[in-house]
């Protein structure tokens, strides 16, 4: 079990956000990733297609020995985590929007979420709302970032299209006085320095990959599945695999990778 591997996914590029803060905790894991570009984005998929493909994905990794299963997406979190953990027993770790720590540390008690519009309007959105901010003490103003993530997928980080999205999505913070932003989209890490260019220094912007790449050891120190030794490495699937979102994809990553085509 021990040398099973951790399979990560998300909609398209954004998860390697996630995959990342995984790879700085584990350095002795197999990880592997997937990114789901031909059926991108999720974010304006119904919550029956977002589940399809969750399962189909699912059923490669544990085919791959899958050890545990993170869902890079908040996204698909929202949509199919339940149904997920009702059919398997692997550890399935996701991501959602993290409200806990920006209802818990906002000064100017108005904080800011980026999403997509599935995860906005998903029922676990409202629980989680709900859960954290049970009084409404605090004004949580969630904005569905139409658009956004296709920004990271092209590499078009900054351009144009790309700095008039991102000064339209955060208008509604500035003009509210949000002093905490979550980043509730792990396409959005990568956008992290345009967005906080918009926001202005004062403006905390959270990124919850630290977090549930903490999750993850946890989970496998708890089930006695780490690696004890040895260098951990990569493999990427992607489907619609193409020569741009390859090359995208190794500037994310930061070095030039190995990459599959996937046909599920
Ligand atoms: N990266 C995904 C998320 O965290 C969503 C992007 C999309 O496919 O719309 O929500």
């Amino acid at each position: 079990m021990n040398e099973g591997i951790i399979g990560i996914f998300d909609s398209g590029l954004g998860g390697l956000s996630v995959m990342k803060a995984i790879r700085k905790v584990l350095p002795q894991e197999n990880l592997v990733y997937i990114g789901d570009c031909r059926h991108a984005p999720y974010g304006e998929q119904t919550p029956e297609f977002i589940t399809d493909r969750v399962l189909k994905i699912s059923d490669f990794l544990i085919s791959h020995k899958a050890k545990a299963i993170v869902i890079a997406c908040n996204t698909a979190t929202a949509a199919a985590i339940d149904t997920l953990r009702s059919r398997i027993s692997l550890p399935v770790i996701g991501v959602e929007p993290a409200l806990k720590p920006a209802i818990k540390e906002t000064a100017s008690d108005t904080v800011g979420v980026m999403a997509t519009s599935r995860t906005i309007e998903s029922a676990r959105y409202e629980k989680l709302i709900r859960t954290f901010n049970p009084d409404n003490k605090i004004k949580v103003i969630s904005v569905k970032c139409i658009g956004l993530m296709e920004c990271v997928e092209k590499g078009d980080w900054d351009s144009e299209t790309t700095r008039s999205l991102v000064e339209k999505y955060t208008l509604p913070f500035k003009e509210a006085g949000a002093d905490f932003v979550v980043l509730g989209c792990t396409h959005y890490p990568f956008l992290k320095k345009q967005i906080g260019q918009q926001l202005g220094p004062h403006v905390r912007l959270y990124d919850p990959s630290p977090a549930v790449a903490r999750e993850v050891r946890n989970r496998l120190t708890k089930n006695n599945a780490l690696r004890s030794s040895g260098e951990g490495k990569e493999s990427f699937f992607i489907s619609g695999l193409t020569e741009n979102n390859k090359a995208v994809l190794n500037l994310l990553w930061g070095e030039a990778c190995q990459v599959t085509d996937l046909n599920i």
